[in-house]
Formats: structure tokens, sequence, C-alpha cells
């Protein structure tokens, strides 16, 4: 298994491969970049097939962090982990416990968090092993609703830029995936009188939207070509393929789902059917953002990190004027944006 020649690999700082014959840990650690600060990203629990599909997660993962935390102006670096297993069979303290060892031994360069399959319960037993974790229980909680708000935020300037108002009242907006972050994202376009369309593979949850909201459900396959003003992806990444932009309505696509564009000229095909996107990694940032605030040195502040979730309105108006006076698609322009900042090595 290359490394330093994988195509995945993009100058990645440090990529440590943990084993722990006692627990059956196998983990890797990817630090991409500490250039803006200590590099943070969640650890993900996956039952990989090979080892290389783990590093090829890792790999992106982590620089997909940096260039989140780099947009979100967060003084952070970029890094992720995986540790390789069942999640239905693996998970032991002992297991968090030497991941957390692990994690220890970076001193600092890289914290770790929750991402799929590992809870806030995880992770206080890695905190056991060293404190350079984030997003604990009892300190800044669950990141969905920072993600609902920011994605909310998102939502409001793309239809500013693409419609003239940021008005969503009267708009038709078609929610895929009602998750933690999904639901209460329905809950804010309803409470501002926007309609809704849904769909998720949760028929409790789809049952609450249309009870809660009014909302209109859906079939799985049938919310891309809802009669929708805008779509927003919120449950599984590569929605944005060559199958699904031709059926798209929808004017916008701004959701807080992860990796939404199957492939990097899935933006470009986009923009070729004069259609908005606000750039994943950008609009999704509110619950880092409010990890963030978590780990200053003055303590977590609701009311401070909710105003800098709010600013991923701005951030998204940028990117999408600067889209159009370079003539180019909105994907490509945050990437060089976040670029930009990481080569100053500040944050805005
Ligand atoms: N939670 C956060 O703060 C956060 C932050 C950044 C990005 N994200 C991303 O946002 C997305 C949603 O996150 P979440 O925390 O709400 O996850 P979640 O697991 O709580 O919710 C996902 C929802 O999508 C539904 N779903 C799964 N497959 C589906 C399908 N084929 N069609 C329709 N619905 C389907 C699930 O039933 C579930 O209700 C994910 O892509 C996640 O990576 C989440």
């Amino acid at each position: 298994m290359a490394v330093f020649n994988h195509p995945e690999f993009d100058q990645h700082e440090q990529v440590v491969f943990c084993s722990d014959a006692e627990t059956g840990l196998k983990a890797i650690i990817a630090v991409h970049s500490t250039r803006l600060g200590p590099a943070v990203g969640g650890c993900r629990l996956w039952d990989y097939v090979t080892d290389e599909d783990a590093l090829v997660d890792v790999l992106r993962l982590s620089r997909g962090m940096t260039y989140k935390n780099a947009m979100a102006g967060l003084p952070l670096g970029g890094g992720k982990s995986v540790i390789i297993g069942n999640a239905k069979t693996i998970k032991s303290e002992a297991l968090f416990r030497a991941f957390g060892r692990m994690v220890h031994r970076l001193s600092g360069s890289y914290y770790s968090a929750e991402d799929v399959n590992i809870t806030t319960h995880d992770i206080m037993q890695v905190n056991q092993e060293t404190p350079f974790v984030a997003g604990l229980e009892g300190k800044s909680g669950n990141p969905g609703p920072f993600t609902a708000l920011g994605t909310y935020q998102g939502i409001k300037a793309a239809a500013q830029h693409k419609f003239g108002s940021a008005d969503l009242s009267g708009k038709t907006v078609a929610i895929q995936g009602l998750g933690s972050v999904g639901f209460y994202l329905c809950e804010h376009l309803h409470k501002e009188g926007a309609k809704l369309i849904v769909t998720d593979i949760n028929q409790d949850a789809v049952n609450r939207a249309v009870t809660q909201f009014g909302a209109t459900a859906v079939g799985l396959d049938a919310i891309y070509a809802a009669d929708a003003d805008i779509y927003a992806p919120c449950a599984l990444g590569a929605t944005l393929n060559d199958e699904t932009i031709p059926q798209l309505k929808a004017k916008i696509v701004a959701g807080c789902a992860n990796n939404q564009l199957k492939r990097p000229e899935h933006g470009d095909m986009l923009r070729a059917r004069g259609i908005l996107y606000a750039p994943d990694y950008v609009i999704n940032a509110g619950g880092i953002i409010n990890v963030a605030f978590e780990m200053r040195p003055q303590g977590y502040s609701a009311e401070e990190s909710t105003a800098k979730v709010m600013q991923i309105f701005d951030t998204l108006l940028t990117i999408f004027n600067r889209a159009d006076s370079q003539q180019l698609s909105t994907s490509v322009i945050a990437d060089i944006m976040a670029q930009e900042i990481i080569a100053k090595g500040k944050t805005a």
C-alpha cells in the first residue's frame, strides 16, 4: 500500500498507523495540516473492506477538514482518524482508551471528536487518556442544531444571490434526510414560512415532519425532481451526480450533507445548468465552529459561537460573487479561497 505517492496523499504532515493487539485496535490518524492551528476532525469507526479503503477515507477526510476549518475562519488545522472494525462488535472502553493513548502521543497536533459510529460517550473514554479531544458531553454539546443554523443561513444567502431576496417565505425547499441536522433545518424553514417537501428512509421522521411542519412527503428517488426552488441534501454523500443533476428542478442546491458532489466536475455540471451550489464544507461548518468555541482557553460561549455560525451567510455570498466574476463553479472558488487562507497561514 503506497502512501507518499498515493493519489489522495496531499502533503499530509503525519499519517500514523496505530495498532494495539490487546484490544484489537487498528486505526489510522491523518494530520493534513497544522498551519492554521492544531488539526481537528472526528474519528470514524467503519468496517472498511481493505486497509487501503481506510487510508483513502482518512486522507480525503483530513484534507477536507483543513479546507472546512480555514473557510470557517477558525484557528484550526485539519485532521481525521479512522478506526477499522464493526461498530456493533468492536467497541469497548479498553479500545477507546488505547486509541486515546495513540492520540496523546501526537502531543496536541491532533484533536479527535465524534464522527460516524462514534458517540460523545466513546469520546469521553478517549478523554480518560488524553485531553486532546473536542465535542464532549456537557460542553458544546450536540453540533446538529448549530450545523442546521449555518445551513439555514446558507440557504438564505443562496436565495439572496439567486432570487434577489433572502426571504424564504413562500419558497419551496426539498429536504433529503430528516436526521439530527435535517429536522432542525425544517424547523427554521417552517418558521420562516417556507413550504417543505421531505423524504427519509425513516418513516417516523417523515411522519413527524408532515405533522409538525405540514410537509409534503415524497419517495426516496422522487426528491431530486421535486417541484422545489431549493434542494437541500441532508443525508448522504455523492447525491449530486450524472443521474440526479439532470433531474433537478430546483435553482439552488444548499444542504448540510458532506461530500455532496460525486466528482469535482459535478460542480461544473450544476453551474452549466444554472443551478447555484453552496459548497458543502462551507455551508455545513456550524458544528465544527461550535466545537472550536469549546476549545478556546477562555471557554465555551453559545452566544459567540452562534454569531460566528451566522457569518456563513457572508462567506457564501463572497464565494457566489467571486464565482460569477471569475466564471468558475462555486466549488472551485471555495477550494481556491481555502488554499489562499492556508497559504497566508492565518484565518481572517
Ligand atoms: N451532525 C452534524 O453536525 C453535521 C455536521 C456537518 C455535516 N454533517 C453531515 O450532514 C448529513 C446529516 O447529518 P446528521 O447528523 O443529521 O445525520 P443523521 O444520521 O442524524 O441523519 C441522516 C438522516 O438521513 C436519513 N437517510 C439515510 N439514507 C437516506 C436516503 N437514502 N434517503 C433519504 N434519507 C436517508 C437517515 O434516516 C437519517 O434520518 C451527513 O452527511 C453528515 O455527514 C452533519
